[in-house]
């Protein structure tokens, strides 16, 4: 199996300090700062089409109101998902999944593509979508899926194996059957909120042998001591902060 190329940092939702979250802008302004990953969020639109956005609705990061998975294509390209983040990013474009990877590639970057099962959406067909499309896109050292949604990791286990896509149990506190769970998905990685997190569970982690990536520190200085913990990489919206 080759080995995951994880850097130490990762930007979410691509460079999302300094640019509109989950859009290209966002990932060509990562790779300009020198952040080489970026992490970002995977939903189906009504028409099935996968494309990189968080929320469940339109209304917090574009001109637009409404549930995602009520649009079309055409009516998601309509919105303009910059000008809200600032007027240096009128013009912005929801990204599809396919134009996202596109950029990724040409970039040479690689990417956690988180895949975002939002109440009432459907975790199979998102990961039928989207993972055959991350793994012609780039090869397994660039790429790593991970999810809140068990079943949509699952899914994508049985649509890759393990020796073709790296998978990430991801969590919000670890719970105490982390290790029974990560290993029936045949995880490499544990993603953990990197607040409630303890030394012990993180060491624990670590000595199971998988990686271990914290989400989203945006203080380095509070952030620090986790690094001896065996912390492998941290997903934040301003990595830079962190050199
Ligand atoms: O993948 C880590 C992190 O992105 C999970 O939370 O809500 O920012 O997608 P959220
Ligand atoms: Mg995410």
């Amino acid at each position: 199996m080759p080995a995951l190329d994880l850097p130490r940092l990762i930007a979410h939702r691509g460079l999302s300090a300094r640019a509109p979250e989950n859009t290209l802008a966002a990932v060509r302004a990562a790779h300009a700062a020198g952040i080489i990953w970026v992490e970002l969020d995977v939903q189906l639109l009504g028409d099935g089409t996968p494309v990189i956005w968080h929320d469940r609705d339109v209304s917090r990061c574009s001109d637009g109101r409404g549930r995602l998975a009520a649009m079309d294509l055409a009516a998601a390209r309509r919105l303009d998902t910059g000008a809200w983040f600032a007027p240096a990013f009128v013009g912005e474009r929801m990204a599809t999944l396919d134009a996202m990877l596109v950029l990724i590639a040409e970039l040479g970057m690689g990417v956690n593509l988180e895949l975002k099962v939002n109440r009432g959406h459907d975790p199979v067909a998102l990961a039928e979508a989207a993972v055959p499309t991350l793994m012609e896109a780039l090869p397994y050292e660039r790429r790593l899926v991970s999810s809140f949604d068990e079943r949509a990791l699952r899914v994508s286990r049985a649509l890759a194996g393990p020796e073709r896509l790296a998978l990430g149990a991801l969590f919000d506190r670890v719970p105490r059957d982390w290790q029974s769970r990560t290993e029936a998905l045949q995880a490499v990685s544990v993603h953990a909120n990197w607040k409630p997190l303890k030394a012990e569970r993180a060491r624990a982690i670590k000595a199971a042998g998988h990686a271990l990536v914290c989400y989203t520190a945006n203080d380095p200085a509070a952030f620090g001591p986790r690094w001896d913990w065996g912390v492998d990489a941290v997903i934040s919206d301003d990595p830079t902060r962190f050199r």
